[in-house]
């Protein structure tokens, strides 16, 4: 299986890397418009295959979507990331354009493409796509909530002080500071629910840390996060590549689910080998419902600032 990244930055470079190590694809193209710099990183990653033990060629191309041709799935994380203090809908002014641009090079040279959206603002972005590929739905993936729910792990095992495969939990909604939701009623530690541990000041902790997981990386790194995102990506290429039907939530164009319609906003869903199978109802609490709603209705009002 072929796979395309656009972006060969800290994100696409990560997403090549953990997709070569898992050793499930063919070929990896990384795209990116700075001159030789796809070049330069799919020959970095390249002389890692004997020391990492996998078969993948990664190749790199300055702009030359030729070379893309054939692609099963694509990734664009091409765009600019946010600095401290930024909100990732403060991106879309530049985003928006180079994710309409690429994404027509990546149809006209893989009109079979399934895309997988990575780019901030991720829902409004996932969206634009949606408007702009002329891509039937079940073949455009927001990538946000595979991401957040591994946050949310990461900070539920922090909070009962167990390991992380122990816990299972997820978060849905918008890919933002406020407008993530994770689902704490759903998650569990061994099967039992983790409101059965936690005090109320803990799950606030668990809920605000998750909200601001970006954030907090971003004032860290002074600029976004990589190894996660790129190791989330990998899951949802190898749930297609693999045709896992693996729950995962997605940025998906609903048209109905949830009470929504015409938006793209986070929800589980299975993944698997013609990208999204089936979107998974799950019941809301209605406090849960509301902030669904509310952060739909943000979403929207970001959307409206997209020019097709
Ligand atoms: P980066 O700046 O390291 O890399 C972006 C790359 O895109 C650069 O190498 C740049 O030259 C390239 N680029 C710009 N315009 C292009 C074009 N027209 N064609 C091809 N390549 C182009 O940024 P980073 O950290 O990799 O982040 C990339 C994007 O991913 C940002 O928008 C960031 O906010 C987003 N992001 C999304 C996450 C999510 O969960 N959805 C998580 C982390 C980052």
């Amino acid at each position: 299986m072929k796979v395309t990244v656009v972006g060969a930055g800290a994100v696409g470079a990560s997403c090549a890397e953990y997709i070569a190590m898992k050793n499930f694809c063919s070929e990896v193209v990384l795209v990116d418009i700075k001159e030789g710099f796809a070049e330069g990183k799919a020959m970095d990653l390249m002389q890692t295959a004997s020391l990492n033990g996998f078969d993948t060629k990664i190749t790199g191309t300055t702009g030359d979507y030729s070379k893309t041709a054939g692609s099963h799935v694509a990734v664009i994380t091409s765009g600019i990331p946010r600095k401290p203090g930024m909100t990732r809908e403060e991106l879309i002014g530049i985003n928006a354009g180079i994710v309409k641009e690429v994404t027509e090079n990546l149809v006209k040279n893989s009109p079979e493409v399934i895309i997988i959206v990575v780019s901030n603002p991720m829902d409004t972005m996932a969206y634009l796509v949606h408007k702009t590929s002329g891509l039937p739905k079940h073949k455009i993936i927001g990538m946000g909530g595979a991401l957040d729910s591994a946050r949310f792990k990461y900070r539920l095992a922090e909070a009962l002080e167990s390991p992380i495969s122990d816990v299972d939990g997820m978060v849905i909604a918008a890919h933002s500071d406020t407008g993530m939701l994770p689902l704490l009623s759903k998650a569990t530690r061994n099967g039992i629910p983790v409101t059965e541990f936690l005090s109320d000041e803990q799950q606030k902790y668990v809920i605000e840390e998750t909200k601001v997981g970006g954030a907090t990386l971003t004032k860290l790194l002074g600029t976004s996060a990589w190894y996660a995102p790129g190791a989330a990506v990998s899951v949802m290429v190898q749930a297609i590549a693999c045709d896992q039907k693996k729950m995962i939530p997605c940025s998906l164009m609903l048209e109905g689910e949830y009470g929504q319609n015409d938006i793209c906003l986070g929800v589980p869903a299975i993944i698997g080998a013609n990208g999204v199978e089936k979107i998974v109802n799950v019941t809301l609490t209605a406090d849960e419902q509301l902030k669904f709603s509310e952060a739909a209705n943000a979403v929207r009002e970001v959307n409206g600032d997209l020019k097709f």
